[in-house]
């Protein structure tokens, strides 16, 4: 007997031994496909290449793909629990052929699959066709030697496959397994054809067709094979087992429920505990390609699985969070074949956890409130639309909750009363909001918001995904299409451009599609999650609900992702050097630099710096991992996260560590925040950061400005080369430049002093260069006068001068104007013997004027006085000689 994984590996190497390249599963959150909710089947990676729209370097391929159908096109997710094949998660493995093989050889390795690898029993066997198709039927007959009753002809869309809407399609071939007699049911096309004897595990379609829109088909370039085995189904037959349930991996699963929740699953109790086995596989897949529970779109049908299997855990007696405690069983059985699961693991166990205990608070009062209602109902009668929306807004009940728990007593619920109070109160929603004084310019993106719902952002797994063209905005006004060189704002539903929030900017790239290429000049989030793509029409013209391929410019995106988490380094590293009084007061994350601004009450020194810079770069060279969960608030504020005060968060907020994880009892995480942004995955990607300048933005905040990988390097080099230059030019190495630069500066200093001695001496001395006005002392007045213009001796020096002179002269008065930077000052010295006689201030003032000053001040012994007009130094000396003359006789 196989086990699960041995068929999934039997399946791949028997492809890859004929020659199929084998090809990973995607996500399954379609990277290519707008208009799917999730993957569907293993072609919707290779829709384009079956288009001829892309090309892969091999013809075929083969994959084992993680499927969704819950929400969409093909939904299962009301029939899982209650029949033996029915499942929102499953693996479907697949072999395809991009225009290489068609129908024949496609068949031909279906038949010797089954019956040689597999070993099933050839009479067991039968197979159906389109009714159109006259060759598959004569194919089947010559490779298997089927005779007509084992090849049955289906004429309805049955047997004939389309991904969705849109999309590549063809006729297909579905092969049978009968599980004998034992089992009810008939085969495909009877009257029994739903019971379980029958049992399709294996597609095989012909694709011819590209379904471009409703009622238009086109032929594909060349036909092509597509099929998908359901690997679940698959086990079940090997293993002899009538129900998926039954198989090794489910086997394990329900197990591990019946030991977590302590109930066997036996009788009625068997559907809660399959529910509660498929759910957890989809709730852990869906984490893990990025998608979280939440009120729209992928999320909301995933918040509908999740709360799905807890109403079965509650059903089965759990009175506390339990699901997320399955997550390791899954992960032995799982984690081997899709390594992602266990990468998510952290990251799923609280979402899962988070989920379970926020909607058991509300599960028992919304189950007594339905029980209540339904209380004297029976089987066929139906509860009304009120109180399954009550149950849904007020008690998170999703309807097909509502509808599940209903199901057991055959009671329906009222939908179209259900839709009805829907929309009545979002038509009051809207008239609450419509009075609430927005301004005109942004209602436009209030309206499309509630129209379009959130935009989905994918990107923080990808940074290349389709998305559909809802609508687009100029002006405040929104048009149909907008045409080359058109300026315009672009709205998509889903998409991998980040809109500029939490300090981080906005994402730039291009979207494009057949024809048509916009240039994405930034993004902005508006109106609580609605993305706005401002850019120009470069090509072609861009319509609503064209879809586009929507390309981040990824190396921008990089160095903004290394830009952020080198913010969170520094942030951690201030807080243990400066103290934990440090808080982000905002940030500003761009592809070129970062800037963040927090408390702190006085300028770093240069030694904080340096250790903040080196704390931060020691993490760095760690390599260590960057880690992002989702948590409630409030166990993220537990863990130590740092959050901004007074801004506001949802219930969940995203927290990022990088440097392990606190409560993993390993090595502590370095930092945790609470933060929406995209980051690096470790953080070796950051590279080197280095801090550029520390200043003041406010009181008590202080900036600062670093750059990190390529930007610091460039800028380091820079500054190297310029330290290179400056040891060329001072003749030494640049190890050795502070010294040589010190020795030059203390030699400088030397040589002003030394200048400044000899210009006083020069000033005293005889006459001689830089001085006029003669040198020796006269009489004036009948007092000796000494004047004289010293050219480069400045104020500062003066005075000394003066009083030197005062010295020698014994008695008399000096008048020194010195002449510099092309200014004059005048210091005008009275020897006490004569201050009863002349005044210092006097005398000056006679000189200020002559210089164009405002009159000077000081002793009656010492003034001063300066003025702009140098050239008449030899003026102002005069005019003391003058002043002096006219005092002495006024004497
Ligand atoms: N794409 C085909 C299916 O999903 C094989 O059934």
């Amino acid at each position: 007997m196989s086990g699960v994984n041995d068929i999934r590996s039997t399946f791949l190497n028997y492809f890859a031994a004929n020659g199929h390249e084998p090809v990973a599963s995607s996500p399954l959150v379609p990277r290519n496909d707008p208009t799917l909710m999730f993957t569907n089947a293993g072609m919707v990676q290779f829709k384009n290449v079956f288009t001829g729209l892309e090309k892969r370097p091999y013809s075929r391929a083969t994959t084992a793909q993680k499927v969704v159908r819950a929400g969409g096109k093909h939904n299962d997710l009301d029939n899982v629990g209650y029949t033996a094949r029915h499942h929102t998660f499953f693996e479907m493995l697949g072999n395809f052929s991009f225009g290489d093989y068609f129908k024949e050889e496609a068949i031909n390795h279906a038949w010797n699959l089954v019956t040689g690898e597999f070993g099933l029993d050839k009479s067991r066997l039968l197979v159906t066709v389109y009714s159109e198709d006259e060759e598959a039927a004569t194919l089947w007959k010559k490779i298997a030697g089927f005779s007509d009753d084992r090849i049955i002809r289906i004429p309805t869309s049955d047997n004939f496959w389309q991904m969705g809407d849109t999309g590549p399609c063809g006729p297909c071939s579905e092969i049978f397994y009968d599980q004998g007699e034992s089992v009810w049911g008939g085969p495909p096309g009877s009257a029994e054809e739903d019971g379980d004897r029958f049992l399709e595990f294996w597609n095989l379609v012909f694709m011819q067709f590209e379904q471009q829109a409703p009622g238009q088909r086109v032929p594909l370039p060349r036909p092509s094979i597509d099929t998908g085995m359901g690997l679940e189904r698959m086990a079940a037959i090997l293993q002899g087992v009538h129900s998926n349930y039954d198989t090794d991996l489910f086997r394990t699963l329900i197990a591990a429920i019946e030991d977590v929740i302590g109930s066997k699953a036996e009788g009625d109790a068997r559907a809660s505990h399959r529910v509660i086995a498929d759910h957890l596989r989809a709730t852990a897949f869906l984490i893990a390609d990025g998608v979280l529970p939440s009120n729209e779109g992928r999320g909301y049908v995933l918040r509908r699985i999740m709360r799905r299997a807890m109403r079965h855990a509650k059903l089965l007696g759990a009175r506390d969070p339990v699901i997320y405690k399955l997550l390791p069983t899954l992960i032995a059985e799982m984690g081997r074949a899709y390594p992602e699961l266990a990468r998510a693991e952290a990251l799923t166990t609280e979402t899962i956890k988070l989920e379970e205990k926020r909607f058991l608070t509300t599960l028992d009062r919304g189950l007594a409130l339905l029980g209540t209602a339904t209380e004297t109902m029976s089987a066929g009668d139906m509860l009304d639309g009120e109180t399954a929306f009550k149950l849904y807004d007020t008690y998170g009940f999703p309807l097909d909750l509502t509808q599940d728990a209903l199901r057991q007593r055959d009671i329906s619920v009222d939908l179209s009363g259900f839709t009805d109070a829907m929309n009545r109160q979002k038509a009051e929603a809207r008239a609450s909001w419509a009075g609430s004084g927005e301004k005109a310019a942004d209602t436009v993106w209030f309206e499309i918001r509630e129209r379009e719902g959130a935009t989905e952002f994918l990107g923080y797994e990808t940074e290349r995904a389709e998305g559909e063209v809802r609508t687009i905005v100029k002006d405040g006004g929104e048009l149909k299409e907008a045409k080359a060189g058109d300026e315009v704002s672009v709205v998509v539903n889903q998409t991998p451009f980040y809109g500029e929030s939490g300090g981080q900017v906005g994402d730039t790239g291009t979207m494009s599609g057949e024809g048509v290429r916009f240039e994405v000049s930034d993004t902005q989030k508006v109106a609580n999650g609605l993305f706005i793509h401002r850019g120009r029409v470069s090509e072609g013209v861009l319509k609503v609900g064209a879809a586009l391929e929507l390309v981040v410019d990824g190396d921008r995106r990089s160095k903004i992702r290394a830009n952020h988490s080198a913010t969170h380094l520094l942030h951690e590293g201030l807080r243990e050097v400066l103290g934990t009084h440090v808080a982000q007061k905002g940030s500003m994350v761009s592809p070129d630099r970062l800037r963040f601004d927090f408390s702190h009450p006085k300028p770093m020194d240069a030694a904080e710096l340096s250790r903040v810079e080196a704390m931060a770069n020691d993490l760095i060279l760690e390599n260590a991992g960057i880690t992002t969960r989702l948590m409630a608030v409030d166990d993220a504020i537990a863990l130590g996260a740092m959050a901004l005060f007074g801004e506001k968060y949802g219930d969940e907020v995203r927290v990022v560590s990088m440097g392990g994880a606190k409560e993993s009892g390993g090595k502590a995480a370095y930092s945790i925040e609470l933060c929406g942004g995209t980051h690096a995955r470790a953080t070796g990607d950051i590279g080197l950061v280095h801090i550029l300048s520390e200043s003041a933005v406010g009181a008590g905040v202080r900036r600062i400005e670093a750059l990190t990988g390529e930007g610091a390097r460039s800028y380091l080099q820079e500054q190297d080369a310029r330290v290179r230059r400056v040891a060329a030019a001072l003749k030494t190495t640049p190890a050795e430049i502070g010294d040589r630069v010190e020795g030059l500066v203390d030699e400088r200093r030397k040589l002003e002093r030394e200048v400044t001695e000899l210009r006083k001496k020069l000033a005293l001395a005889g006459d001689g260069a830089g001085q006029s006005g003669g040198s020796t002392a006269r009489e004036v007045g009948g007092v000796s006068f000494l004047g004289r213009v010293l050219e480069g001796v400045s104020a500062k020096d003066l005075k000394g001068l003066v009083d030197e002179a005062k010295g020698s002269l014994g008695t008399g008065v000096v008048v020194f104007a010195g002449v510099a930077d092309g200014k004059a000052s005048i210091v005008v010295g009275v020897t006490p013997d004569l201050t009863d006689r002349f005044n210092a201030v006097d005398l000056v003032r006679a000189a200020s004027e002559a210089i164009g000053g405002k009159g000077g001040g000081g002793r009656p012994d010492m003034a001063q006085a300066g003025g702009p007009d140098a050239a008449n130094a030899g003026a102002a000396i005069d005019a003391v000689e003058k002043a002096l003359g006219s005092q002495s006789v006024a004497a």
